[in-house]
Formats: C-alpha cells, sequence, structure tokens
C-alpha cells in the first residue's frame, strides 16, 4: 500500500514536471526529444534549432520553425509483395538465417548494397532476400534506386512549370519499399546520393525541364537544386525519421587524373568524368558546387544525420594524392560543419596495380584519414573477381586481406563507423545473365567461403579485444564485466548512427 502511493506520487510529480513540454515537444515527431535544460543552439535548420544534451541532439524553443503549411506529402503505395515472383523462392536459406550474422559481429555497421534498376528487380522485391537481409546486415543502401535519375520526375517538373510553379517534381516509389522495409526492421539506410555528375539527367538544368531547350543560369540551378534537396529530405524526415540517418551528399567531385581537374581550389576539382565527358556541375556552377551542396543539404538535413563526401579511389598516390586532396576538400567543409564522415568506396582491383600495393596504399589512407580524426565509412566494398580457376581461392584471400587492414586500423582508433559491402549475391537473382561472382552470397544465396573470411576477422578482432578487457579486470568480476562489454558495444551501434 505504502509502496503503491509513493509509485503514484512519483508518477504525478513526473507528469507535472514533464507537462511544460508535454504539448511543446515538437521534435519528437523526428524521434528526436526536446532539450530540458539546455538553452545552447547548436544548429539552426530549415525544421528548427538544436541543442545537445548528453552527446544527444535535442530540439529547442517550442515549436518549430518549418512554415506550418510546409508538409511533405504522404508516402505512395508499397509494393504488392505477394504480387512478385521471388527469383530466390527456391533458395533455401534456413543456414544463413541461423548462426553468426555480419551485424551483430562487426562493432560498427555492416550494410549491403542493393541491386536492381527499377522496383521490379530491386532486392526489397524479394520476400527471402528480405530476410537474408535483415538477419546479417542492419544497414543497406540503393546502387541505383535513390539516386537523382530515378527519383527526379521529367513529367511533373514539366507539369509543375505549365502551372506556374518553380517546384520540382520528385517520385518516391522507387525506394519507398525499402523505406518501409528498414523501419519495420530496424534497419538504415545509407541514402545515396544527392549531386553526381552521372546518373542525374540534363533536363534538370534546362529551360523549361525540357531536353531540347536552352540550359538555365547557375541561379536558377541553385534554386532548383535546393528544392529539390529540401523536398527529398523532407519527405524521408517526416515520414520515416531516423531511418535514412547517413546521406551521400556528394559522389567523386575530387580526380587526379591529369587533364581531368582544376586545381586552382587546391583539391583536384573534377573536370572531366572518368569516361572522358564534361562534369555538368563544374561547367555550369563551378568548382563551389561541392560546398554549396552540403550547405543546403546541412539546412533540410535533421541534426542527427550524418552527411558524408563519398569517393574512389581515396588511396591512389599516382599520378597525384587524391588522399591528400580529399582532406584538402574535408576541410573546407568541415570549417563550416558541413560535413560528418568520409565515405571510402573501396573497389580493390586484384591484380593490375598489383593487390599487395593497393592494400598497403589503402592501409596508408586509412591511417591519414584516422589521424585527422575523420569519422569513416567504407560504402561501396567490392574486390574484382580475377579469371583464373583460382578465382575463389583469390578473392577469399584478398578479402581476409582487406578486412584484417580495416579491423587493424579500427583497432588503432580509426573512427570506423560502417562498413558496406556492394551487392548481395553472385549471379544476382532478379537479372537474366548477371556474371557478377564478387560478392558474399553465391547464387544459391549460401554463405561463400568469403563470407566464412570476413566472419572470422571479425571473431578474431572481438576474441582479442573481449582478451584484453579480461587482463584488464579483476578475476571476480572478469565473467560480469564480459557481459556488460558486449551489451554496451551492441547499444553503441544501435544508438549512435
Ligand atoms: C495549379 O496550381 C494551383 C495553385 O498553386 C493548384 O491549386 C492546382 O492544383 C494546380 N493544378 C495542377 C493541375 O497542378
Ligand atoms: C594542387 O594544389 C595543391 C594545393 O595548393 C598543391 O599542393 C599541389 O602541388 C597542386 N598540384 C598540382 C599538380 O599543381
Ligand atoms: C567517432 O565518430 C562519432 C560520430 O562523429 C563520435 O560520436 C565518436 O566519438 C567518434 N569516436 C572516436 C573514437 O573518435
Amino acid at each position: 500500500m505504502k509502496f503503491n502511493s509513493i509509485l503514484l506520487l512519483s508518477s504525478l510529480s513526473a507528469v507535472a514536471l514533464a507537462r511544460p513540454h508535454d504539448n511543446a515537444c515538437w521534435s519528437e515527431k523526428f524521434n528526436i526529444p526536446c532539450c530540458q535544460t539546455t538553452k545552447e543552439v547548436v544548429r539552426t535548420t530549415y525544421d528548427g534549432i538544436w541543442g545537445m544534451e548528453n552527446g544527444e541532439w535535442c530540439g529547442l524553443g517550442t515549436e518549430s520553425t518549418r512554415p506550418k503549411d510546409d508538409i511533405p506529402p504522404s508516402p505512395p503505395a508499397l509494393l504488392d509483395l505477394d504480387s512478385v515472383v521471388d527469383p530466390a523462392a527456391d533458395c533455401d536459406i534456413s543456414n544463413v538465417i541461423t548462426g553468426d550474422s555480419l551485424a551483430q559481429e562487426a562493432p560498427f555497421r555492416f550494410g549491403v548494397g542493393f541491386n536492381g534498376a527499377a522496383v521490379s528487380t530491386s532486392t526489397t522485391s524479394s520476400k527471402v532476400m528480405r530476410e537474408l537481409v535483415k538477419y546479417q546486415f542492419n544497414s543497406f543502401s540503393y546502387s541505383n534506386l535513390m539516386k537523382p535519375l530515378f527519383v527526379l520526375d521529367q513529367a511533373g517538373c514539366q507539369k509543375n512549370f505549365k502551372n506556374g510553379s518553380n517546384e520540382i517534381a520528385l517520385n518516391f516509389t522507387p525506394f519507398v519499399d525499402g523505406l518501409d522495409y528498414a523501419q519495420k526492421n530496424g534497419l538504415h539506410i545509407r541514402g545515396h546520393v544527392l549531386v553526381w555528375h552521372k546518373q542525374f539527367p540534363d533536363w534538370f538544368f534546362r529551360e523549361e525541364f525540357d531536353d531540347a531547350k536552352e540550359y538555365v543560369s547557375e541561379e536558377v540551378i541553385y534554386e532548383r537544386l535546393e528544392n529539390y534537396i529540401k523536398q527529398y529530405l523532407g519527405f524521408v524526415n517526416y515520414n520515416y525519421p531516423g531511418v535514412v540517418d547517413v546521406w551521400d551528399v556528394v559522389n567523386e567531385a575530387v580526380e587526379v587524373l591529369e587533364g581531368k581537374f582544376d586545381n586552382s581550389t587546391g583539391w583536384y576539382t573534377r573536370t572531366i568524368t572518368y569516361e572522358g565527358d564534361r562534369n555538368i556541375w563544374y561547367d555550369f556552377v563551378g568548382p563551389d558546387y561541392v560546398v554549396k551542396t552540403f550547405r543546403i543539404a546541412r539546412k533540410y538535413a535533421l541534426p542527427n544525420v550524418k552527411l558524408v563526401y563519398n569517393d574512389y579511389d581515396t588511396f591512389a598516390q599516382q599520378p597525384h594524392d587524391k588522399t591528400q586532396a580529399i582532406i584538402d576538400l574535408m576541410h573546407i567543409l568541415q570549417k563550416e560543419d558541413l560535413v560528418d564522415a568520409l565515405g571510402m568506396q573501396s573497389y580493390i582491383q586484384p591484380i593490375d596495380p598489383p593487390f599487395e600495393e593497393n592494400v598497403a596504399n589503402y592501409d596508408k589512407a586509412l591511417q591519414r584519414f584516422a589521424a585527422e580524426g575523420f569519422e569513416i565509412q567504407i560504402t561501396e566494398f567490392t574486390i574484382y573477381a580475377t579469371n583464373g580457376e583460382d578465382w575463389l581461392e583469390t578473392q577469399v584471400y584478398q578479402y581476409r586481406k582487406m578486412m584484417e587492414t580495416i579491423m587493424k586500423n579500427y583497432k588503432n582508433g580509426a573512427n570506423i563507423t560502417s562498413v558496406t559491402v556492394f551487392g548481395l549475391q553472385d549471379g544476382y537473382r532478379f537479372y537474366e545473365s548477371d556474371s557478377t561472382k564478387t560478392r558474399l552470397f553465391d547464387h544459391e544465396l549460401q554463405k561463400k567461403p568469403t563470407y566464412e573470411a570476413i566472419m572470422e576477422v571479425l571473431k578474431a578482432y572481438n576474441a582479442e579485444v573481449n582478451d584484453e578487457s579480461n587482463i584488464e579486470s579483476d578475476e571476480e568480476i572478469s565473467v560480469d564485466a564480459d557481459v556488460d562489454v558486449a551489451e554496451d558495444s551492441a547499444d553503441d551501434d544501435s544508438d549512435e548512427e
């Protein structure tokens, strides 16, 4: 009885204390609490002003600063999964959704890049693949379906224009199934990508969004870019808060190959694509397109969403030091608090240049990025397959070696917060004749020896860390301490990002 009334009293006083915030906590709809005591503004975005308490973001003030009539659209209809013929229906994945899990073993997020260039071929359209992914991974990205080419809606833009509106029209159908799947299963999405010189439609830069008309001015391109990013992030923030909590904001803006860069910036700004086309962003906007895009992204992203600069061959030393160019670009972005992490795509050649040389350069690049204190995400981890009969043996050796290099740097303090392998399986079942063989799961969706090699490296890392914490702790409490360490690190993973 006495116990009850104490409980009642304390819950009453909790209600009384909480009341001033009850209706006022505008940021809860973004899964971010309101600040309890701090008044210090740490960041201002389109949605509101933000502070920090105990290292976590919180909403300041009594309401959102987003105009009341500016409500992002609701999600479009989801795909009826039962209507899809699942190309993986006859794969028995019982050994893959029990036992070892990459997500559980890794001390950082472990993700996978989804293939598919339409909803009908997307990894999310297979029930079996969905089951596998949610057991083995805790993060994913789309290799295509979140790119501007798929999201920007030309007919919609033209319709708006004819009706006197400059609003950019977006189509969220290509990836809405992934948002829903991630939200329901506690997975996170790396949004990929807001601005890239490829897979960004040319009509976006032209008058009346018409392929045949002239290019618009830099000023108009900027208005369009801001409107597009505002709507894109607004839709995701509003309907799926916390799901897409990492964005590749700009992709591949650094180029060190002769004749393909403008070094007046000091960071080798790309002027020509790898294939030899002009970089349309550089041509029409100039080298500051990167900084300008990040400014827009920061304005419309929730404060707990990480903004990433993502690039390939980040470890290249020839003909110029690409690692240094990226460090220099990151410093420019950091000066304005515009970037949270560096994305290392990590496509690795197995023979030419020699693998051992690639690993050595990769190792050095990781060390240099870590020395700068950058948060690092390994975003498109792929080692290309060799042609010989021993391709699998070679691949197992090379994935092991790369993963050991990653874990060695992690152990030495490199702030690696995710590793994402690109593509789920060899011979992707949604395609008629896919011959890719770089992935961790085979055509039957079984674990390849490549998977096992990575798993062994992760387990060796965990064993080493546990051993060290045993030595450090008192014998008496070592068993308990172990359990705590394991639980803490699991919690850190889910809270941190
Ligand atoms: C045209 O714009 C008006 C005012 O913004 C809006 O109410 C109307 O629905 C639009 N019509 C079409 C066909 O988009
Ligand atoms: C590019 O600019 C950086 C920074 O100013 C400089 O250190 C480097 O030598 C330049 N590279 C070339 C090839 O001019
Ligand atoms: C890694 O980066 C995250 C996010 O910026 C930060 O919270 C964390 O403290 C960093 N960890 C280390 C070891 O620097």
